[in-house]
């Protein structure tokens, strides 16, 4: 299949541009698209047939449900059961921006979004050319990363590009994307507001407004046996070629600690990715160094995080030791995307 690349800025919106991208949703083909968060695959979401080539296109396991993209919160009427109370106030609080709200879903929804549950992930994203795709195409738009199944979500164009040129119809370049994680899924559709997968929102924002938000508990445990409550948490993911190990626990014992290993392996005949902070860079002198920012921005570690994993693919290192960070904010968001890309392979010091 051709891919048609076109570049759209989203501060001055080409209308014919967006037109175009918005036919080829109509017509049932697959637009992947820039949102704050990392790059989506878009298609038609009441389109089940459209649905499937999304699939098809990432390699995705079927039993993994897709999130419905809105623009406004009128299209979510259509789609839910019913809006309780704390969903209603979620939307005025964090929407649109990077928070999906899972709800009940009413017998519009296809099931090869849902994938057999009975509820519906839902979230209007906070960007000038999701928003303006999705009003155009007059239909909720299912999306995905725009990633191949597995590997870390695409947070420029190019990480599109690379996974998805020639699987697709259409690519549209918004430049890098602003949060570089995903967006937090919050179930909604039982009488425990939950959060299923910590992403762009964090659990300190919402407590302000859910006093009695849980977690799921398999988030932050390693422990391989907690079966996780959203079904795309349970598979490996964000997945550098190499293998990776990530140190957690005080900042000097894991410098420490990875200046110890970088020398190991290296004396192993590898080749050795660092991934660290600006705080602790310099203490490194073997090994392909890179900064994630710093350790007060978790903004900016979010944001380079997954491009990082991508770099040391192309570097073509054997081995990536990894950082940590603490868990307020994003940190939870950041550790959970790392402890998944080191398959586990956690160093606690
Ligand atoms: O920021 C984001 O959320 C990005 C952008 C493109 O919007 N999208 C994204 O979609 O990350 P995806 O498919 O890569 O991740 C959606 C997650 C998966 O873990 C999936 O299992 C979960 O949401 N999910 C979707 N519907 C669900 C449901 N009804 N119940 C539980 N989990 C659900
Ligand atoms: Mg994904």
């Amino acid at each position: 299949m051709d891919t048609k690349i076109i570049k759209i800025d989203e501060n001055k919106l080409d209308r014919n541009l967006i037109e175009e991208a918005a036919q080829i949703i109509k017509k049932g083909g697959l637009v992947a698209f820039p949102t704050e968060t990392v790059y989506g695959l878009g298609a038609n979401g009441l389109d089940e047939k459209a649905v499937k080539k999304i699939f098809i296109a990432k390699g995705r396991p079927q039993d993994n449900p897709l999130i419905l993209h809105v623009h406004s919160t009128d299209q979510v009427k259509e789609l839910v059961e019913e809006i309780p109370p704390v969903a209603k106030l979620c939307m005025e609080k964090f929407w649109p921006g990077p928070l999906t709200i899972i709800l009940k879903k009413s017998p519009k929804v296809p099931e090869v979004i849902s994938a057999g549950l009975d509820t519906v992930a839902i979230r209007m994203p906070e960007n000038n050319i999701a928003l303006d795709l999705i009003k155009t195409s007059n239909t909720p738009i299912a999306a995905p990363s725009a990633n191949t199944s597995g590997k870390p979500s695409p947070t420029s164009a190019d990480h599109v590009i690379e996974d998805l040129m020639g699987k697709v119809d259409m690519i549209v370049d918004g430049g890098n994307t602003g949060i570089g994680l995903e967006s937090t899924v919050l179930d909604l559709s039982t009488d425990i507001p939950m959060i299923l997968r910590p992403g762009g929102i964090t659990l300190e924002d919402l407590s302000k407004f859910i006093p009695n938000i849980s977690i799921d508990s398999s988030i932050i445990k390693e422990d391989e046996k907690i079966v996780p409550k959203s079904p795309g948490q349970k598979y490996r993911h964000y997945a550098p070629k190499a293998e990776m190990l990530l140190f957690s626990g005080q900042v000097d014992s894991i410098v420490e600690a990875i200046i110890v290993n970088t020398e190991k392996y290296t004396r192993e005949g590898k080749r050795v990715g660092i991934i660290c902070t600006d705080e602790t860079k310099n203490f490194y002198k073997e090994g392909l160094i890179i900064s994630m920012g710093s350790r007060n921005n978790k903004e900016s570690i979010a944001k380079n995080l997954f491009n990082i994993l991508r770099t040391f693919d192309h570097l073509e290192v054997d081995i990536i030791l990894a950082e940590g960070v603490d868990l307020s904010n994003l940190g939870i968001a950041i550790m959970n995307r790392m402890m998944k890309a080191a398959s586990g392979k956690i160093i606690k010091l």
